[in-house]
């Protein structure tokens, strides 16, 4: 996950007023929403089936097997790197060996940064290694680094009051934790407001809810006119000592070397995979996560689990030999972390069909014990929404939130296609979070049962209603 957006309900509606309407035309909604409701109803047993195989039967386990099986094998795959293709390549295989149907590779461009080999020493009140993470996109220091005096704020608001006294320092953000959504602008945007105020670097707070020395990467944003400065996040622990410090007047000096280069854009895919529909093969049901990660850890969590969830579903309906009436579609998306590029470019090359997808699902907010479905549509498709998780009723799993959302799927969603994400505890996602804690020791293979339970059953009955969500 890169960034979470909470704002889409006032865009969805605007933008039904426009095109989305009109296309959608083609198939106006016959049944009354009783014929629905009895109609959900009637997968009942269905639900059971697909629940009793992931979290009781012989598929119990699978997508965390599977998943540990690539991620100790390749690692973590960031954007541009010979891991994440290797991961591509592997995985493509692994599905086509699996018996889905369509398994195919679709050509992207994405972006190619390395951080090389990188440090920060305090050298002043005293020599101290810190740990960091340069922040995806950042660019490289001199050779022999950036050493220059630290002004250590709280808030972007705090670094305007002292505007004067950023000039030709490395600005240090102490900012609290408040949520990753909120929070996260310091990552993304910390350079930028640095610079503006003539900082030469920064350093960021990792945004972690906790936090035993740990940083956490992520992607930042540069802007036109505005000095490129490098910067790099640092641990909670270090941002709060030279918090303390400097607020009993004593000066900080850091020097800070970084060797992160970009590289021209390169080539990546998206991988795909189906259940070919029965009746509309040519209406879609789109599951998703993706594939690739930050370059520490082993990008299990994120988003690994979302995407060995979203193949786990296919799997689970495959296993119990159904088919949906329409297509059930599994894309793992490439670069997800450098702002959904993979996925940008599937909407961009598939949005002629926007009026064929039914629903599109996103898990990328962790696969730990799920909470319900956040889905964002109009208020009959919630309606619908909420009778299909009442299927979920035998593992006491049934809410619909509002704000579905997910990097790769808000292309679609922001143009009225009906759009679903899992929620699950979100209580320990922010522990590990683009950290070197990334690993399959922060997943529990049973609550991943669970995630991928709730994953098929809303994603095969959505697929064999005998109409598409309205919009
Ligand atoms: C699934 O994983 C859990 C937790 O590690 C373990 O207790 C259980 O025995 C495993 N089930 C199977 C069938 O391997
Ligand atoms: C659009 O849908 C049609 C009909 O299913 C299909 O043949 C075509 O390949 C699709 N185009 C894209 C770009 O997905
Ligand atoms: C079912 O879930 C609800 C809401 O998540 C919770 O309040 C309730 O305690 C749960 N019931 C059982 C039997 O677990
Ligand atoms: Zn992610």
């Amino acid at each position: 996950m890169k960034l979470l957006i909470f704002t889409f309900v006032g865009v969805v509606h605007l933008l039904s007023l426009g095109s989305g309407k009109a296309i959608h035309k083609a198939s106006t909604p016959q049944k009354t929403f009783k014929e629905i409701q009895e109609e959900i109803a009637g997968y009942t047993d269905v639900a059971k089936a697909i629940i009793n195989l992931a979290v009781y039967g012989r598929a119990q386990n699978r997508s965390y097997e599977r998943l540990a099986h690539l991620v100790d094998t390749v690692g973590p795959r960031l954007s541009g790197s010979k891991n994440l293709e290797e991961a591509i390549q592997l995985t493509y295989q692994s599905l086509k060996d699996s018996g889905l149907e369509n398994v195919h590779l679709e050509p992207v461009k994405v972006p190619h940064w390395e951080r090389g080999e990188e440090s920060a020493m305090m050298v002043k009140p005293r020599l101290y290694k810190m740990a960091i993470l340069g922040l995806g996109s950042s660019i490289g220091t001199p050779a022999e680094g950036i050493t220059a005096e630290v002004l250590v704020v709280n808030s972007f608001d705090e670094l305007q009051r002292r505007a004067i006294e950023a000039k030709g320092k490395i600005v240090v953000y102490n900012q609290p934790y408040i949520s990753y959504a909120t929070s996260v602008k310091y990552r993304v945007q910390g350079a930028v407001e640095a610079a503006k105020v003539g900082a030469l670097a920064s350093l960021i707070r990792s945004v972690a809810s906790f936090s035993i020395y740990s940083p956490h990467t992520g992607n930042q944003k540069y802007q036109d006119g505005v000095t490129k400065i490098p910067t790099a996040c640092i641990t909670v622990e270090d941002a709060e000592m030279m918090s303390r410090i400097a607020s009993h007047g004593t000066t900080i000096v850091v020097n800070l070397k970084m060797g992160a280069v970009n590289y021209p854009d390169t080539d990546s895919f998206n991988t795909v995979a189906e259940i070919t529909g029965s009746r509309h093969p040519e209406q879609i049901v789109l599951v998703s996560g993706h594939l690739d990660s930050w370059d520490v850890g082993q990008g299990a969590m994120d988003d690994g689990g979302g995407a060995f969830i979203s193949w786990e579903a296919l799997s689970l309906i495959k296993d119990l030999g159904l088919r949906p009436k329409r297509t059930l579609r599994l894309v793992l998306w490439t670069a997800e972390e450098q702002g959904g590029v993979g996925a940008s470019q599937y909407y961009q090359l598939h949005k002629v069909n926007i009026s064929q997808y039914s629903l599109v699902m996103e898990s990328d907010a962790g696969t730990y014990l799920p909470t319900g479905l956040q889905f964002t549509g109009s208020d009959k498709a919630r309606s619908i929404m909420e009778e299909v998780m009442s299927l979920l009723r035998p593992l006491n799993i049934t809410q619909v939130f509002t704000k579905g959302e997910g990097e790769d799927i808000n292309f679609w969603i922001q143009a009225g296609v009906p759009g679903a994400s899992l929620l699950d505890d979100l209580n320990k996602y922010f522990f590990f979070h683009h950290s070197h804690g990334d690993t399959m020791t922060a997943l529990d293979p049973k609550q991943m049962n669970v995630a991928a339970a709730v994953w098929a059953v809303v994603s095969y009955v959505v697929a064999d209603l005998d109409e598409m969500l309205p919009r």
